[in-house]
């Protein structure tokens, strides 16, 4: 079979370039057949003028520091790969390989059910407790996501009477969650705890009788920043508020012993609600909960809908966050955590040396490169994949349409080289999307 390559990128074809992708997140019509056709031929069209960056193929592993990747249309990229979130190169350690098939060996590829129907194993019940340990509380559930975890413990433990208080920028699995509890709902500034004080107080001064969830992030993903969340805390205690942090993107890869932002933020086992995935550091999809409150842990348990209606987390993906997590907690994790830190920093100071905008003000794993205006990224992504790297762009609805951005992905295991070859790729290619984009 013969596969056609579009052409580079058209700056002259302005529906795929300019139309936002928000005007067709609401539709209306009879027939759900055909109603999304208008959908369908937008994104052909940006397939054709090679301006669609999404689901792509990974040829090779996903998660190794250099890669294969091949789009629908048949792009091919093979290089530097700063698309995967294996932040401490854990997918292809031995003895995180041989707990997965020591789990397949023990006990097969599937559980019996959910976790309120036999979805346990001894596994699972170690994992529970290394990561009680990690976190410094008492009480953890196991969820087959990290999405999830976030959703089923918002949506088990809020109320119709109570009130949810979001960052601004808050995950989907939590805005999600958040919207299916019927709480009422309201979201505060990015990051901005005086903006939480004043929601909290207004709250507060008509209601004392129902519970008020705070909710964020350790480190915002695609901004690559953090709260001050010692003080967040203190603020949640003064209105008798509960806090919940998600720590999907920081726990394991940052934190002196890497339990994540609250552990930087001197808050371990503080925290009333930490979820998180097992996806970026720890090798495996899943997700855990874990609280200092043994009614709420078990709540969530009963009525949580992925830990009642979805099958549990497998035993290969137990023994692998299990396995990730041993290492985790040892210097060797400290190492990895070194390293990534290295690749990050290196990444980051190199492209700023180039002129280009790096957001974020801690060094994590995540270094996202703004771009601004949507139809500029879209350019540079299909100049970015032509030219050997592996990087996804975020556009619209992740971010705001002017604000579209390349989420670059550090690991532990990339070298300098791997680095440097990604700054010279960006540089170049949205350097190039810029020119084209004054000249249209
Ligand atoms: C903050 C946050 N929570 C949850 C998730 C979902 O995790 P998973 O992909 O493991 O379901 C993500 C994924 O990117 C995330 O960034």
């Amino acid at each position: 079979m013969t596969t056609t390559v579009p052409g580079p990128a058209d700056t002259r074809d302005v529906d795929a370039h300019e139309k936002d992708i928000m005007r067709y997140r609401t539709v209306s019509g009879p027939d759900l057949t055909t109603r999304n056709d208008p959908y369908l031929a937008w994104q052909r069209d940006r397939e054709q003028a090679d301006l669609w960056p999404y689901f792509r193929r990974y040829e090779t592993s996903a998660l190794t520091p250099r890669a294969t990747v091949v789009s629908d249309a048949g792009v091919v990229t093979e290089g530097p790969n700063f698309g995967g979130q294996d932040y401490l190169s854990l997918t292809s350690h031995p003895a995180v390989l041989e707990a997965a098939h020591q789990a397949l060996r023990d006990y097969g590829p599937l559980t019996a059910g959910s976790p309120a129907l036999g979805g346990a194993t001894p596994v699972s019940k170690a994992l529970e407790a290394g990561l009680a340990q990690a976190l410094r509380t008492d009480h953890v559930a196991l969820f087959p996501t990290g999405w999830a975890s976030g959703f089923g413990t918002i949506r088990a433990l809020m109320h119709r009477r109570d009130h949810i208080l979001l960052d601004k920028l808050s995950h989907d699995s939590l805005r999600q969650g958040a919207a299916a509890s019927g709480a009422s709902v309201e979201f505060f500034r990015h990051l901005d705890n005086d903006a939480v004080r004043r929601h909290l107080a207004g709250i507060r001064a008509t209601d004392t009788e129902n519970a008020v969830l705070v909710v964020t992030e350790g480190v915002f993903s695609m901004d690559s920043d953090t709260p001050r969340l010692a003080e967040l805390l203190g603020i949640c205690r003064e209105f008798g508020a509960q806090l919940m942090v998600d720590v999907a993107h920081d726990f394991g890869a940052m934190g002196e012993h890497g339990g994540g932002q609250p552990e930087v933020h001197g808050i371990l086992g503080q925290v009333d609600f930490v979820v998180g995935a097992f996806s970026k550091t720890f090798a495996t999809t899943g997700g855990f909960l874990a609280t200092p409150s043994a009614s709420a842990r078990e709540y969530v348990r009963m009525f949580g809908g992925p830990q009642t209606f979805s099958s549990a987390i497998t035993p290969v993906q137990t023994a692998v966050a299990l396995a990730a997590l041993n290492i985790v907690n040892s210097p060797e994790g400290a190492r990895r955590r070194a390293a990534v830190a290295a690749v990050a920093t290196r990444l980051r100071e190199g492209l700023v040396a180039r002129g280009l905008e790096v957001m974020g003000d801690v060094v994590c794993p995540v270094v996202p490169v703004l771009i601004g205006d949507t139809p500029t990224g879209r350019v540079a992504s299909g100049l970015i994949a032509r030219a050997g790297l592996v990087a996804h762009l975020v556009e619209q609805p992740a971010v705001a349409s002017d604000a579209a951005r390349f989420r670059m992905q550090a690991m532990a295991d990339h070298t300098a080289a791997d680095v440097d070859t990604a700054i010279d790729i960006l540089d170049r290619c949205i350097r190039k999307a810029r020119e084209a984009r004054d000249t249209v």
